[in-house]
């Protein structure tokens, strides 16, 4: 299968495509850094396309595509809309809103852009899978999250959408949304590269990892035509929903 990945430098992205080469598929991956992208086409070989480009940027996105053999655009089997990234955790009247902005862009934006561009080619052929990593986060509220959580609200809602735009074609679309995950650079990017905040997030909990995600994801890739997944919410077994607040003044 031809499997088109976006977020592959670091944590989910990364696993699953290094899982799906060693399962026999072909990664088209992306991501702004180009180093970690050519470091991974050495470990990866032939199978592995590299596209370095921001998602947040559609011209840069749209220009990345155009370069594309047309024969491999036309044939995406899946696409995991996996780039995204969360910034800050503050209150919302503490925020900066160029990092709303930046969320705002890369996380809805540009998946909805790279779904714009892919499923077309998708419903011609009638054959294809959406894969879009949203999180638990646009499903409960948390302190801190207000756009990231928004952001995630969108993809969920955004697949579920296509979902009823999809009837009668053999196009797929799952909605993943996992919780707590370590091994990534989530945090560390939330937290503007402050290592140690971002250690304290994972401290004494079994996280889910960018392994078990990757299971999921080739797991999703197996099941039959015929079957639709529409959402997936995980979370590690230490993490619950619960967390009503009453603030006694
Ligand atoms: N970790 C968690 O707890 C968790 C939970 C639920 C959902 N998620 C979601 O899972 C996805 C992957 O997260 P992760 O934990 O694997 O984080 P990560 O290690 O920080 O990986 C994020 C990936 O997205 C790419 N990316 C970010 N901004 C981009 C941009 N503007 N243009 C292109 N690529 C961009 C990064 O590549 P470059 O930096 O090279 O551009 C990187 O490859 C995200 O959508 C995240 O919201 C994470």
């Amino acid at each position: 299968m031809n499997i088109f990945i976006t977020g592959v430098t670091s944590g989910f992205g990364k696993q699953i495509a290094i899982d799906c080469i060693k399962n026999g598929h072909a990664v088209i991956g992306t991501g702004r850094r180009l180093d970690k992208l050519t470091a991974l086409k050495n470990e990866l070989g032939e199978r592995f396309i590299p596209l370095a480009f921001d998602i947040g940027n559609l011209d840069e996105l749209n220009t990345a595509l155009a370069g594309l053999d047309k024969a491999i655009l036309h044939n995406i089997d899946v696409l995991v809309n996996n780039a995204g990234l969360a910034l800050g955790l503050e209150p919302a009247h503490q925020t900066d809103m160029n990092d709303w902005q930046t969320m705002i862009n890369t996380n809805t934006l540009g998946l909805a852009q790279m779904t714009h561009a892919i499923l077309p080619f998708m419903v011609a052929k009638d054959d294809g899978l959406i894969i879009n990593v949203s999180s638990t986060a646009g499903n409960y509220p948390y302190f801190g999250a207000n756009v990231y959580g928004a952001t995630k609200a969108f993809v969920t809602q955004f697949s579920l959408n296509l979902r009823a735009d999809l009837v009668g074609k053999n196009v797929r679309v799952t909605n993943l949304e996992p919780g707590l995950c370590g091994g990534t650079e989530f945090s560390n990017v939330r937290f503007h590269g402050d290592d140690n905040k971002a250690k304290q997030v994972y401290e004494n909990v079994a996280f889910i990892t960018p392994k078990d995600i990757s299971n999921m994801v080739l797991w999703l890739i197996s099941q039959p035509k015929h079957i639709n997944i529409n959402r997936l919410e995980v979370m590690p077994t230490m993490q619950t929903f619960a967390g009503l607040t009453v603030f006694k003044g």
